[in-house]
């Protein structure tokens, strides 16, 4: 371990704090102390501890109102909490754990005991490896979309270039043996085959597109986004309300492009899938300093906290919030059940002094 492990120690009484502080001193910690439940808190988010001590008993916030918020927090909901009491009631420790405490220790502690407990957490160092797993999976996952997309994009263009120009002149010479086909049954055979490689080359178009529209690249994310809404319809029979408030040639930066039109891509798609609206709305906006996208359908809804189980692999929203965090954006996601999904991806842009945004 390259640091010592902090230890918060959250104590009402200057003596309480003393007590603990006296005992972790020069024994490999930095130590960290707060005086109510409120500052631990606001401790927690910035100095993210590797274990607190957290006296139960305080005026205001008391130990279990600390320690439940402290679970429901993101990022702070593995953090190490043992709880220091004189309660030593079952009831207290049934109350404690159900607020998320890992372990007790009574007051009066015994001095070697409390030390023992307090290395063996620390050593463990399990939140911490946690939190470092978690950003190498962040950052793979921000890899494997930036590969993806790579590669839609050189399978979009080699589509286009390479096979649709080898269709099309295929289509031309198929073409000219139908126009000089001297009896009717060759004459019928060609126009089966013309009408096979005009189907042909629509697909590999659609397909093309749908990889990677080349209008994203060549006029920008309005011009993308109109193609997708248009498809949506044809392909769902859905009504979509497509809703832009600044002119289609506005161009904005390119990863904030791709990062939005494919939200917009997969938010449709599970639309179209899991939603059963009638209705949906598109809603491209800027104002200064922000470009917002928001997709919203009255369909029935879902209950986002079951996704957020352990075991569950959501790949499709996981996905869309990787990609709005990538182009230094962020996601919001608001369901209920019966009442419809909305889906909002803002994204920073940056206000030259000319007023001019980039
Ligand atoms: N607009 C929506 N309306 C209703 N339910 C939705 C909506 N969007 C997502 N869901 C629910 O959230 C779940 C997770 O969505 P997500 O896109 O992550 O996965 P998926 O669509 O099931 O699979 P994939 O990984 O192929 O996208 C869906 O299975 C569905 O139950
Ligand atoms: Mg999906």
């Amino acid at each position: 371990m390259d640091r010592y492990p902090l230890v918060l120690i959250v104590d009402d009484t200057p003596s309480g704090r003393k007590a603990l502080e006296s005992l972790l001193v020069n024994q490999g910690y930095e130590l960290a102390l707060a005086g109510s439940g409120e500052e631990a808190l606001a401790l927690d988010e910035r100095l993210k501890p590797d274990l607190i001590l957290l006296d139960v008993m305080m005026p205001g916030m008391d130990g279990f109102d600390v320690c439940r918020s402290l679970r429901a927090r993101p990022g702070l909901a593995e953090m190490p909490v043992v709880m220091v009491t004189a309660l030593d009631d079952a009831e207290s420790r049934l109350a404690g754990l159900e607020s998320g405490a890992d372990d007790f220790i009574s007051k009066p502690f015994n001095r070697a005991e409390l030390r023992a407990r307090v290395r063996t957490i620390t050593r463990l160092n399990r939140y911490h490896a946690l939190l470092e797993e978690r950003e190498k999976l962040r950052q793979l996952s921000q890899q494997v979309i930036a590969v993806q997309e790579q590669e839609r994009r050189n399978l979009a263009v080699e589509l286009h270039d390479e096979i649709g120009q080898s269709l099309t002149g295929l289509k031309m010479l198929v073409g000219q043996a139908r126009n000089q086909a001297s009896d009717p049954s060759s004459a019928g055979r060609l126009d089966l085959a013309l009408g096979a490689i005009g189907d042909l080359i629509a697909r590999m178009r659609d397909l093309s597109l749908n990889l990677r529209p080349g209008m994203l690249d060549d006029f920008g994310l309005h011009p993308a986004l109109a193609w997708l809404a248009g498809r949506f319809r044809e392909q769902s029979g859905l009504q979509l309300d497509c809703n832009f408030d600044e002119s289609g040639d506005r161009r904005f930066p390119p990863a904030m492009e791709t990062a939005a039109f494919r939200i917009a891509q997969e938010a449709l798609t599970n639309i179209a899938r899991h939603a059963g609206a009638s209705r949906v709305r598109l809603h491209l906006a800027e104002t200064p300093g922000q470009l917002a996208l928001e997709i919203e359908d009255d369909g029935q809804g879902f209950d986002l906290e079951a996704l957020r189980q352990p075991g569950r692999v959501s790949t499709g929203l996981s996905g869309m919030q990787e990609r709005a965090r990538m182009a230094g954006g962020a996601l919001d996601l608001q369901s209920t059940p019966g009442r419809g999904t909305r889906l909002t991806a803002t994204f920073p842009l940056v206000v030259e002094k000319e007023g001019t945004q980039t």
